[in-house]
């Protein structure tokens, strides 16, 4: 929960932290490129509690930068005013640090249509905006950034000034703190999935995860951080049970929630799921959470390995499994929490915690659904999911 004391240092003043470790988590041979980051908040009155997150403005890479200003036929050096502001700025510096080079929308389409000066490329993107188009055009849209359409789109010209005036600014994105401030207080650790695909032939990577695993050296204090306020954390009373649900970078919170309780000697039970691909390569922070279960710190570890079997293995299959212990600990007074993937995983959870509501618990569907509304207003089912 959020640090009691407010910083100087916020969303619109954010701190210039030092990153001073970078290492991969997933063994060789893993499809997946998760890392271990280590933030150093040294120099600022910046304070974290368990269960905050880190917020961290990225830039653009300079490979992106370079290639919108090429299509542009601009130098970097021309002045612009950033959308919504006063504030006047170098175009290179506004494409790098200010706005957002990806996800075009319709209105940006419109944009290019009135400024295409070659016939077939206006007519494509008229096309494109047709009513009966709509659903095409949204798959067109998903698949590309500004710099893909200024190269499949030649004729259309752009002032510097103009083309900026399209874009949205380019936002922080949010870690959840894998440290407690108990063990590392001027420390963050930050637990992050690099993010890289391929979409229309070109290789793509996420701005802020790639920002942090390729492009910002070691021990120079230039990583703008805050910490924002969050409703995420431990129980103060150190003795209540608690069930910890994170498949993924979904651990995060989990690794500074056991740190935490091993440090201050909680009496409470944790337990603890997690799950990736494969036991040998994506087991993240493994070592550690063995240790802490033959230190009896973790009561219940159950973990579920997605690709090490022709089923797939899911965290909410463990929970489905030991259904009927779950539900004694959650009448016990457990509080339940869960962290990592919005659109599938943390559904699939909240259902499997419905099914064993009712398969344990008795619970018509209508009391579970009660049940579960009121775990959220005692802060007993807790989610810190995206
Ligand atoms: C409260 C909170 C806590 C979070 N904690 C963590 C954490 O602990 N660890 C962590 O790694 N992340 C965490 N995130 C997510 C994080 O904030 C970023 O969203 C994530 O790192 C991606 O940012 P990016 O700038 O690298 O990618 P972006 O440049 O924002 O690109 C991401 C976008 O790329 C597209 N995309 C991604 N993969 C594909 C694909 N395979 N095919 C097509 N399109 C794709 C999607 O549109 C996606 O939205 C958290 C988010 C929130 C809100
Ligand atoms: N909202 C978002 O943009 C968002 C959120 C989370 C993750 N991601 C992206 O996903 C990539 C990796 O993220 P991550 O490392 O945190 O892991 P993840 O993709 O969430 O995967 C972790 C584990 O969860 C499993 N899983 C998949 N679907 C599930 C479901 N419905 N219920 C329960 N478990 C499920 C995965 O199995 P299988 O893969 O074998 O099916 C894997 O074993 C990154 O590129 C990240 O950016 C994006």
């Amino acid at each position: 929960m959020a640090a009691e004391v407010e910083s100087q240092y916020n969303k619109n003043n954010p701190f210039l932290a030092r990153l001073t470790e970078n290492t991969q988590l997933n063994k060789a041979g893993s499809a997946k490129d998760t890392r271990h980051f280590v933030v150093s908040i040294d120099g600022s009155d910046l304070a974290y509690s368990c269960g905050d997150s880190l917020g961290v403005f990225p830039l653009n890479s300079k490979e992106e930068v370079d290639a919108v200003l090429t299509a542009l036929h601009a130098s970097g050096d021309e002045l612009v005013v950033l959308p919504r502001t006063e504030d006047e700025i170098r175009l290179q510096e506004a494409l790098t640090r200010k706005l957002s080079l990806a996800s075009p929308t319709r209105k940006s389409l419109m944009v290019f249509a009135e400024r295409a000066q070659d016939a077939a490329e206006k007519a494509q993107l008229l096309n494109l905006l047709e009513d009966e188009n709509k659903e095409s055009t949204a798959l067109f849209l998903s698949e590309r950034e500004f710099i893909d359409l200024l190269e499949e789109f030649p004729s259309v010209r752009f002032s510097p000034q103009d083309f900026v005036q399209g874009l949205r600014k380019l936002m922080p994105r949010l870690y959840s703190i894998a440290s407690s401030p108990v063990v590392h207080a001027r420390e963050i650790h930050l637990t992050v999935a690099v993010v890289r695909y391929e979409t229309n032939h070109r290789e793509r990577s996420g701005v802020c995860s790639t920002y942090l695993s390729d492009r910002v050296s070691l021990n120079d204090a230039i990583l703008p951080v805050f910490v924002p306020k969050s409703h995420f954390g431990l129980p103060e009373d150190g003795s209540t049970p608690i069930i910890m649900v994170g498949p993924g970078t979904g651990i995060a919170p989990f690794r500074a929630f056991l740190q935490e309780r091993v440090a201050t000697q909680a009496s409470g039970k944790n337990w603890l799921f997690f799950g990736d691909q494969h036991a040998a390569t994506d087991y993240l922070y493994g070592e550690e959470f063995e240790a802490m279960k033959e230190e009896n710190h973790i009561d219940r570890l159950d973990l579920a390995w997605s690709r090490d079997q022709d089923e797939k293995v899911y965290v909410q299959d463990k929970m489905i499994e030991s259904g009927a212990t779950m539900w004694e600990w959650l009448e016990a007074g457990a509080i339940f929490y869960v962290c990592g993937d919005a659109k599938r995983m943390a559904k699939d959870v909240d259902a499997a915690l419905h099914q064993i509501a009712q398969e344990h618990g008795g619970l018509s569907e209508e009391d579970s659904v009660a049940f579960f509304k009121q775990l959220k207003k005692d802060k007993r089912y807790q989610r810190d999911v995206y």
